[in-house]
């Protein structure tokens, strides 16, 4: 088989995540999360005591950052230096001032410039392609993927499923506790990419009526249909 990479985009909640790895474990590719190396640089700025708002001082913390992404879609794994950050990226405190890192268009330069080389390393390594999936994959980091697509849901099942995450039940009291999170990090990531709208020869799949299995087949298909 030639060397695959499909390219995943969505905002928060859209289930591109866990869609994505599943995905990477039936087709036996490698699976990059690149929100988790933004999480990853913002853990490190909060931990060096790097003020976020001290843009230059941020971007040369990220390009100082001695990070290294695990790629297996049955175990990703994400260190800083010697620190297993997996669980701790997951953190409110991070995912609300994630999005001030990842605008800074120095930090995004960087962490692109890393993200290239390690979809490179997938294509050329034994299992023969990648999973990668973020915000601007299909349009800045791989625009030439052999598959691309935007994977969308309306907000209210978006707010429902990261309610279900992090609170157990998506009743009303936890979808409200949700809210910030999902509806106002998109609006602030909004500034870097449009994920609403599927760029040129990107295919959107709308999720919000798909449970999980559906959600995977439906991309499977497409890979298939494409490849
Ligand atoms: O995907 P996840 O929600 O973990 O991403 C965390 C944050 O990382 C996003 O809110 C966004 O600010 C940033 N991000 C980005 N570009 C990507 C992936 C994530 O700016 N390709």
């Amino acid at each position: 088989a030639r060397p695959l990479v499909i390219a995943v985009d969505g905002p928060s909640g859209s289930g591109k995540s866990s869609v994505s790895r599943e995905v990477a474990r039936r087709l036996g590719l490698e699976y990059l999360d690149t929100g988790a190396m933004y999480r990853a640089a913002t853990w490190s700025v909060l931990e060096a005591g790097v003020d976020l708002t001290d843009a230059p001082e941020v971007a040369q913390h990220v390009r100082d950052l001695d990070l290294t992404m695990g790629t297996d879609p049955s175990a990703p794994g994400v260190r800083v230096r010697d620190h297993d950050v997996a669980a701790a990226i997951r953190e409110t405190a991070i995912s609300t001032v994630v999005s001030k890192v990842a605008t800074n268009l120095e930090v995004r330069a960087e962490l692109l410039k890393r993200q290239r080389d390690l979809i490179q390393a997938a294509r050329v390594g034994t299992h023969q392609g990648v999973v990668a999936e973020g915000r601007d994959i299909t349009t800045v980091v791989a625009p030439d993927a052999d598959v691309r697509i935007l994977l969308t849901a309306s907000e209210e099942a978006r707010l429902a499923r990261r309610a279900k995450e992090l609170h157990g039940t998506a009743d009303a009291a936890s979808v409200e506790a949700t809210r910030d999170q999902i509806v106002r990090r998109d609006s602030d990531d909004s500034t870097v990419s449009n994920f609403e709208v599927a760029a040129d020869g990107v295919l959107h799949l709308d999720s919000s009526a798909l449970d999980f299995e559906q959600t995977v087949d439906a991309v499977l298909a497409a890979i298939t249909r494409i490849v």
